[in-house]
């Protein structure tokens, strides 16, 4: 049954409630039951059914908006990635609803949900987790998705950069710098960007016998959890606290630094400290910020490209083979890992 056959009274009826019920579960969900809103959902999903109002916009026309998704819109890294897809599309006449899953599957499958009622043109987004079951039915009902801030997910087109190396120009630089008791901050571990990061870290120690990489995991990429970080870290004794720290994004560094000056710790005297992104503010940082750069505009550009090729694709019929981009990262020193003179 194809979906333009589908009405919302062929959900009501296999769902067993009334139409207004049917309405209710998309226009006022906290009116239905969580059972009900449940059975309505999987009618829908069953027939493919999309809302009417939205279906009337695509008789009218076609969208001219593409939905993207991040996982933390407080941070710098993914305004910038943001700015960089609305730059690429507002050149193809196309504009972009920003939303946050908040690093939340159950809001992820939400926003997804959405923009396909909403009948966006495409998606872009940036994945809490590996497969994503709902990006993949998006686009069987024929909305294109793009994957940005990874680039391994072969059923989709992605853009990211390659982590591992990140992190092991990182680990490599603290060595470099004569460190030798390093910690790793990052965290969660279920991000596959940060897997990645601590993966090159621990690549780099594979040339260095001599030593140590300590791993404090942390609940998200934040200045907090940075920070609280910092305090365990200074706690440790001296001759075995690590003398050098890599954070897997520059929000947790800025937090380390400011915990570790609330401690009595000098960066990078007494302890070296490298992040990762070189957000605007690592190098603003009361104590300029090394870190390891991603290019978030031309990340954001280059999947907004990516999903224009594969929505003219869709549109008009054409094979299309899905493109695995990864960017390379670039190490950037400054003062925080700075050896004395
Ligand atoms: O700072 C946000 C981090 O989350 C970035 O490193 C980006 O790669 C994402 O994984």
């Amino acid at each position: 049954m194809n979906r333009r056959s589908v009405s919302m009274i062929d959900v009501a009826v296999l769902a067993g409630v009334s139409v207004g019920t049917v309405s209710n579960v998309v226009n006022s969900p906290q009116r239905v039951s969580e059972a009900t809103r449940d059975r309505v959902q999987v009618a829908i999903d069953k027939l493919g059914w999309v809302p009417s109002e939205t279906a009337r916009q695509l008789r009218a026309g076609r969208s001219h908006a593409v939905g993207l998704i991040v996982f933390d819109i407080s941070n710098p890294f993914f305004t910038d990635v943001a700015l960089g897809v609305e730059d690429a599309l507002y050149r193809q006449g196309l504009s972009v609803y920003i939303s946050n899953s908040d690093q939340r599957i159950e809001r992820e499958e939400m926003l997804i949900r959405h923009f396909e009622q909403n009948r966006v043109r495409g998606v872009i987004m940036a994945p809490i987790t590996n497969v994503n079951e709902h990006a993949l039915q998006l686009r069987r009902r024929g909305i294109p998705v793009v994957m940005v801030d990874r680039s391994r997910d072969e059923d989709f087109c992605s853009v990211g950069v390659d982590d591992v190396e990140g992190g092991r120009l990182a680990a490599e630089h603290l060595l470099a710098m004569g460190h030798r008791r390093l910690a790793f901050v990052g965290g969660p571990m279920t991000l596959a960007q940060v897997h990645d990061r601590m993966t090159g870290a621990r690549l780099a120690m594979d040339n260095h016998p001599d030593a140590s990489l300590l791993t404090l995991t942390t609940p998200t990429l934040a200045v907090t959890p940075g920070t609280a970080c910092a305090t365990q870290i200074a706690l440790m004794p001296d001759g075995t606290r690590p003398t050098a720290v890599f954070a897997a994004n520059d929000l947790l560094a800025i937090g380390l630094l400011q915990g570790f000056v609330a401690a009595g710790l000098r960066v990078p005297d007494d302890i070296a400290l490298i992040g990762y992104d070189d957000i605007e503010f690592a190098a603003a940082a009361a104590v300029p910020l090394s870190s390891v750069s991603q290019p978030r505009r031309a990340l954001g550009e280059r999947a907004a490209a990516m999903l224009v090729d594969e929505i003219a694709v869709a549109e008009e019929g054409g094979p299309h083979r899905h493109e695995i981009v990864r960017l390379a990262p670039v190490l950037v020193p400054r003062a925080s890992t700075m050896v004395k003179s």
